[in-house]
């Protein structure tokens, strides 16, 4: 076994996301996300669960805190449920959920683990969805007012700052197919809402930069924003040219579609083309596309597998259908194929010298605890340890890689899957909602304290 090991300061984490870990869904003052609604609509969730309660984490939070602090994590990324500080998306501010981020993001710091604070992982409030949603643009500045209260409010105990998680599922799956909240079959909007969600990131780091956050921490650099973006590589499932085009397309869709603009200012044409064909057409006001591409100081990707795309005319949106994977998956049914990390960071790399971090990577495996109480989870020591070094092969090629984040840090609510995946380092009984530490958690301990495997 050789060993590997990554620069100085390199930031090891672990993410969750508010909705799929808080619960205390309509606690203090909380109001009601597009999440909750489509929960609670029979027939959207697989297992018929919802977030109500999730991992229980609004109250067990410093118990989280403090595995976290045991396992020697530098950075957690977590997110700000939009409804739990505006609980109708504007105007009226609930303290107590501000006092509930506070006190989080104070705990993490007497740690010393880094906050990095997503703005928007999909919660959106229901108040702004029963007015259009995404489709409205006046949710973008809605969104701009919320992320200038937050960094106004923590910005300078959190280093990084993510306006967006992944837009490309909040626009597609959320608008498009409809498997995701808010639940909506409109694929006419969907490049708008994709459009309206960029925006709102340019007009969050508009805010950013009037805020002039220093860092609390003498010394430390001052607090950066960025975005999180999902990138995944696409191959075509055969050499023929429509099979090539066809992964051209998806790749298309998922990846340019959102890369381009933020770095070059510009939607892909091919795929303007592509979509005007099917009446799929963005509605870009002057000067958008310069607020979107205003510099940022970091990019996020997450990555977990690769697709491979054959050529279907039958596909509403690109035409394209994934083949079955070509070897071992996940209980998600996603390929086991580390060099996504690797063709995911040249991807980003292609478009942006700036640093950049893996903000999510991990894997779901069938598990229960063994009678000895332990959890083995071979499998997924074998995937992160693959996936990091994957990481360490980006570094030596000259990507400026500066963090690697688990997803997740425990099992949680895996949004139209339910609790069926289980994504955890950390094991949660969800009729106890007791924590157990797998195996591959204290692996990861002795990654982070070695920085290396
Ligand atoms: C990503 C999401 C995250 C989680 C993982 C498995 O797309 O950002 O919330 O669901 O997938």
């Amino acid at each position: 076994m050789t060993s590997i090991h990554f620069p100085d300061g390199f930031l090891w984490g672990t993410a969750t996301a508010a909705y799929q870990i808080e619960g205390a869904w309509d606690e203090d003052g909380k109001g009601e996300s597009i999440w909750d609604r489509l929960c609670h609509t029979p027939g959207m969730i697989a297992d018929g669960s919802t977030g109500d309660v999730a991992c229980d984490h609004y109250h067990r939070w410093p118990e989280d805190v403090a595995s976290m602090a045991a396992m020697g994590v530098k950075a957690y990324r977590f997110s700000i449920a939009w409804p739990r500080i505006f609980p109708t998306g504007g105007v009226q501010v609930e303290p107590r959920g501000v006092d509930f981020y506070r006190r989080l993001i104070a705990a993490l710091r007497e740690q010393d683990i880094q906050p990095v604070v997503t703005l928007y992982h999909w919660d959106l409030p229901q108040a702004l969805q029963d007015r259009g949603g995404w489709i409205n643009r006046d949710t973008a500045l809605r969104f701009a007012e919320y992320a200038d209260f937050a960094f106004r409010t923590f910005g300078n105990d959190v280093p990084l700052w993510v306006t967006h998680n992944e837009p490309l599922i909040a626009a597609f799956f959320g608008y498009g197919n409809g498997t995701n909240a808010p639940g909506l079959r409109r694929s006419r909007d969907v490049l708008t809402v994709g459009h309206h969600l960029l925006l709102s990131h340019g007009l969050a780091v508009q805010a950013f930069r009037a805020a002039r956050l220093r860092s609390a921490t003498p010394g430390a650099p001052d607090p950066r924003i960025g975005i999180v973006l999902m990138i995944w590589p696409h191959h075509p499932a055969s050499r023929h040219p429509r099979d090539v085009a066809a992964a051209q397309r998806s790749d298309g869709a998922m990846n340019r579609l959102f890369l381009e603009p933020l770095f070059h200012g510009r939607y892909p044409d091919d795929m303007l083309r592509h979509f005007r064909r099917r009446l799929m057409v963005p509605r870009v006001a002057p000067g958008d596309m310069e607020i979107i591409a205003a510099p940022i100081d970091f990019l996020g990707v997450n990555t977990y597998t690769r697709l491979i795309q054959r050529a279907d005319p039958r596909d509403l949106f690109v035409g394209a259908r994934q083949v079955d994977p070509r070897g071992p998956t996940t209980a998600m049914g996603w390929e086991i194929y580390p060099s996504c990390i690797y063709e995911a960071l040249m991807k980003a790399r292609a478009y942006t010298d700036l640093p950049l971090y893996i903000t999510e990577s991990g894997a779901a495996f069938e598990e229960r605890i063994d009678p000895d109480g332990g959890i083995a989870d071979a499998d997924r020591i074998a995937y992160l340890r693959d996936h990091i070094a994957q990481c360490r092969r980006a570094i030596q090629d000259g990507v400026d890689l500066r963090g690697y984040f688990v997803w997740s840090l425990l099992d949680n609510f895996e949004w139209n899957h339910g609790f069926s995946q289980r994504f955890g380092l950390i094991f949660t009984d969800y009729g106890t909602l007791k924590r157990t530490w797998k195996r591959s958690a204290y692996w990861y301990r002795d990654v982070i304290a070695e920085n290396g495997v």
